[in-house]
């Protein structure tokens, strides 16, 4: 294959991948893996630039940052909605829809109203042109450069006889883990938080730098269409089935409903999952069906006659502020939290509610005491939205944030530009329990049995000030500690033994550094073959990687230049932590061209550590079972994907049989697949 063909197909089997990934969620390569393609063809299109072409896989990032964004007319303007707010109002859209078309047989297809930013894409040829909001909906703000990072977003269409021009509408939004995430690492880093994941949504989207976008957990769905040529829908169910078949994410559920009782009950049905979808939800759209009917109904000059939102309440509850503590985060962030009189909202009884920081308390005048209303806008802890002044007791005083830790009593201080209060002390108790909390999680370094409650009575006895100070612990130091029996101190040492193997990525994510994601810390671990070679890095030579920008740059840059911070790696070091990248010669092909899916409990080790385990031998880890599966690994209470397995005949090996296969030395083929299990 020569070097233009192989560019080629890089590109196809990059585009498949993350469709694969991103709308299909049926990953059949690991992170790594795809990597590497988009390794490889990055080299290509550097080393042969005449065949650069905007739409590659390697351009979703990149370009210099603008200075603002241009303007462009919306070929078919793009409308609201009507709101209704009751059930009565929705029957009235309804009977005036019947009025307008007499005599004409109605469908309805009701599909969540997604609470994100209106967007729309535009694709000449099945190539991404642009993409613009909504703006005052005739003329929106080119935000393609933000756009084209989001992976779910084909930048061209699945399909080898695209239409001329295809227009596709439809909301952009941060799922409420990506919110969430995002809040908390804005927390950390002093800075106000969005209110709601809305806000969040519309701040990235207007952000000017793509490398920035890019690191905010964006996604799409599309439910509507602007100019089209040379493709046609004749009803919304089609329009959906066709941009989903062009690679396009649609709108997870819709219901096709005729009867307007029926449709009623179909909005309390779409009401009820409210809480199972990951986005925000705001409420229900009602469309007609068949488009031919949409130029007999018309619009009115801000909405379509053929659509109505039905808006649902927001989820609110009164009740008292007790008191409020301040809590000290993981680099030290005093951040408030309200104490309340336990209320019920949304299905859940509500103790906390976050208050985000001094100047938030201020402008909403909280005080304790306060009769509060506390409002969950999908935000996993409620946020207290105001007070009721008329219910106020007297004597109460405004809210002052205190100004020493109120764990270890250093004073706190203000960073410039930042609405943070944050304790200055690297030794506060409290900032180094979540430090090790960190470090031992899930995702990081792993080590079971090192929880909230024992890493508190470890750091309060001065056992450990760092995550290097776990591997000198020895059974001794556990002789006075509460709840801890012989075996338990046992698999703990064990837990901090084995960690001491996991991968280099897995080490630089739990050290804590400011900015530094799981993503990110694969990259570094990726591009630098060992931890020296990391802490010398250069910022230019840290931004020269995709997926690093100048924020994570200056953090890395800022971490190792602390001697604290040297010290520890070299402690870490000395105990024997990986602190280099596999070598490729390392790494086991014994399991390659294996696909396995884990599933149920597993005794000896997590599911993770298992799959660490698996992809060390050259196999693939899938979180999903397909005829293409080699292996589903069933612990204990397996449930669906043991079902689908058996379906699809995919064998089923126990731990047992998973740990004698991690301990074959050649690979297994098909013919003695059965002799090994
Ligand atoms: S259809 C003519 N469908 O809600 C406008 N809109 O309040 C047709 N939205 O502008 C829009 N989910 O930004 C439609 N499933 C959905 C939607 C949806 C969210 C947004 C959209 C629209 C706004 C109206």
């Amino acid at each position: 294959m020569n070097k233009k063909e192989r560019i080629n197909t890089l590109r196809r089997s990059l585009e498949r991948h993350n469709h694969l990934y991103y709308i299909e969620a049926q990953p059949e390569i690991s992170d790594r893996e795809y990597d590497a393609l988009l390794t490889e063809l990055q080299s290509l299109e550097d080393a042969h630039p005449q065949w650069a072409d905007p739409t590659s896989p390697t351009q979703r990032v990149g370009g210099q940052p603008l200075s603002h964004f241009n303007t462009i007319a919306h070929a078919l303007p793009m409308r609201s909605l009507a709101n209704t707010y009751s059930k009565e109002e929705l029957l009235e859209f309804d009977q005036r829809t019947r009025k307008l078309l007499p005599q004409t047989p109605i469908e309805y297809i009701v599909e969540p109203k997604i609470d994100g930013v209106a967007i729309s894409l535009r694709y000449e040829n099945g190539l991404l042109i642009h993409a613009l909001t909504r703006g005052d909906g005739t003329a929106g703000d080119d935000v393609t450069a933000n756009v084209r990072t989001i992976r779910s977003i084909p930048l061209r269409l699945q399909t080898d006889t695209p239409p001329a021009i295809l227009e596709v509408r439809g909301e952009i939004y941060l799922d409420r883990n990506g919110f969430q995430t995002l809040n908390q690492q804005r927390q950390e880093d002093g800075l106000e938080p969005f209110a709601n994941p809305r806000n969040a949504c519309a701040g990235s989207l207007k952000l000017l730098n793509p490398t920035e976008v890019a690191q905010r957990p964006l996604d799409a769905l599309f439910y509507g269409s602007g100019q089209c040529e040379g493709i046609q829908f004749d009803t919304h169910e089609n329009l959906l089935d066709q941009l989903k078949t062009l690679g396009l994410r649609t709108t997870p559920q819709r219901w096709k409903e005729s009867d307007p009782q029926r449709l009623l009950s179909t909005l309390d049905q779409l009401e009820s999952l409210r809480p199972e979808f990951p986005f925000e939800m705001d409420g229900a759209v009602i469309k007609v069906n068949q488009r031919d009917l949409y130029e007999r109904l018309g619009a009115t000059a801000k909405s379509p006659r053929w659509a109505v939102a039905y808006k649902y309440e927001p989820e609110q509850a009164e009740t008292t502020l007790l008191d409020i503590t301040v809590q000290v985060g993981r680099t030290g962030v005093l951040t408030p939290v309200a104490e309340l009189q336990p209320v019920q909202l949304a299905g859940t009884t509500v103790k906390r509610a976050t208050l985000h920081n001094q100047d938030e308390i201020q402008r909403k005048d909280i005080r304790i005491h306060d009769r509060v209303i506390i409002e969950k806008a999908g935000e996993i802890i409620p946020i207290v939205l105001a007070t009721v002044p008329a219910k106020r007791p007297a004597n109460t005083q405004p809210f002052q944030m205190p100004t020493h830790c109120p764990e270890c009593q250093s004073p706190v201080e203000r960073l410039e530009g930042e609405v943070a209060l944050r304790c200055t002390d690297l030794q506060c108790p409290a900032q180094v329990r979540s430090w090790i909390e960190h470090y031992a999680a899930r995702g990081a370094m792993d080590i079971t049995g090192l929880g909230e409650s024992m890493v508190e009575q470890l750091v309060a006895r001065q056992l450990i000030h760092n995550p290097a100070d776990l591997y000198q612990l020895t059974a001794n130091d556990f002789a006075d500690l509460e709840r801890t029996g012989e075996r338990s101190i046992a698999n703990l040492l064990n837990g901090i033994e084995e960690s001491k193997k996991r991968p280099f990525s897995k080490l630089l994510f739990g050290l804590g550094i400011r900015h530094v994601g799981k993503t990110a810390a694969e990259t570094l671990a990726n591009a630098f073959p060992d931890i020296d070679a990391l802490m010398q890095a250069s910022a230019e030579e840290l931004e020269d990687l995709h997926d690093i920008g100048p924020i994570v740059a200056r953090s890395l840059i800022t971490y190792f230049e602390n001697p604290a911070a040297r010290d520890v790696m070299e402690a870490l070091r000395t105990a024997g932590v990986t602190l280099h990248r596999e070598a490729a010669n390392t790494t086991g092909t014994a399991l390659s061209g294996n696909t396995f899916v884990l599933t149920g409990t597993l005794e000896t080790m997590t599911r993770d550590q298992a799959g660490d385990r698996i992809k060390a031998l050259g196999g693939k880890v899938s979180s999903s079972i397909s005829k293409k599966t080699s292996y589903l690994v069933a612990g204990a209470a397996a449930g669906s994907k043991l079902t689908k397995a058996e379906k699809l005949g995919v064998p089923i090996v126990t731990e047992t049989e998973l740990l004698a296969l991690l301990d074959t030395p050649t690979p297994p083929t098909e013919n003695d697949q059965l002799d090994l299990l």
